[in-house]
């Protein structure tokens, strides 16, 4: 058995084209979405995500500005760009790039960030209205895993997902996201970490598993389940000197040993990557309809 390839470009094109409805009945309202990002320093990856990010706003006609600070910028200069954004109507949706240098604390930046303008859902209200089951947003990457599992044909609903990675952008949300009792979740779901004893073996249970570590192809064929659902969202830049660049992406996954082995896995890039920055975009055009339905 061969796997199938679950396609995020795909996927991400067809959501970008609902989307695109909704912004245009937007702006015959006199609403254009507005989404500012905030980058900090030269990160190379953080650099192209932003670019990524600012080139989906302008294909969709939502107006998007980014503002950049040097590297050694000082954390007051940023919470006071971060307050002044907050009251500037022109952007319902408000991103700060992540990670910021190490001189700057992340959570004072993020806490600060109008929760109704928490594009990324990263705000601990966005995070408790999450868990309750009652988000303004769901934060654009698990997001983006649960819409490419329900559009593929793969329901969570009843599901044993194991969820490999705990940190507060993936595993933790996607937990909170699947585990509710909802259309597109109602699965039961296992949350493995670094501190789990017998990770094989917990992830051999997976009917759907998610491979979220951060680390290069940790999730190997016996790992996985024959006719499990793999999705891999790891982006990790390994050398490669055939590459212009110098280097090429790799998931979290091997993904050519797994591909013999599973029902459906997505591909890194063009799986879960797509999908992010395509959720970020419905975040900001559902900011703007939240300001529009307040006005009414
Ligand atoms: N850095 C890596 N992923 C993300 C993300 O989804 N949002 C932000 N703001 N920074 C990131």
């Amino acid at each position: 058995m061969t796997a199938k390839i679950i396609d995020g470009t795909k996927i991400a094109e067809e959501i970008r084209g609902e989307l695109k409805g909704k912004v245009d009945e937007l702006r015959k309202q006199g609403i254009t979405p507005g989404l500012v990002m905030v980058r900090v320093g030269e990160d190379p990856a953080s650099v192209s995500y932003v670019r990524g990010k600012s080139k989906a706003s302008e294909e969709l006609g939502i107006y998007s500005e980014t503002i950049v600070f040097p590297e050694d910028t000082k954390e007051e200069v940023v919470l006071a760009k971060v307050e002044e954004l907050n009251k500037d109507p022109k952007f319902h949706g408000i991103l700060v790039q992540l990670p910021l240098p190490k001189h700057i604390d992340s959570d004072k930046v993020l806490n600060a960030i109008d929760p109704k303008k928490d594009v990324d859902g990263f705000h601990p209200v966005n995070v408790g209205k999450l868990l309750i089951g009652e988000p303004y947003f769901l934060p654009c990457t698990p997001h983006g895993v649960q819409q490419l599992l329900i559009r593929s044909g793969y329901d969570p609903g009843g599901k044993h997902v194991v969820i490999c990675g705990r940190s507060n952008i993936v595993g933790k949300p996607l937990m909170a996201i699947l585990v509710q009792k909802k259309k597109g979740a109602n699965a039961t779901v296992t949350v493995c970490h670094t501190g789990t004893k017998d990770l094989a073996a917990t992830t051999r249970q997976a009917d759907i598993l998610i491979a979220a570590m951060g680390s290069p192809k940790v999730i190997t064929a016996d790992m996985v389940r024959e006719g499990a659902v793999v999705i891999d969202v790891g982006v990790n830049r390994i050398p490669d000197e055939t590459k212009k660049s110098g280097y090429r992406l790799v998931g979290d996954t091997d993904f050519d040993a797994i591909l013999e082995k599973a029902e459906a896995i997505t591909p890194v890039p063009g799986g879960v990557g797509p999908m992010t920055v395509t959720m970020l975009m419905v975040n900001t055009v559902r900011a703007a309809e939240m300001r529009l339905a307040k006005k009414r």
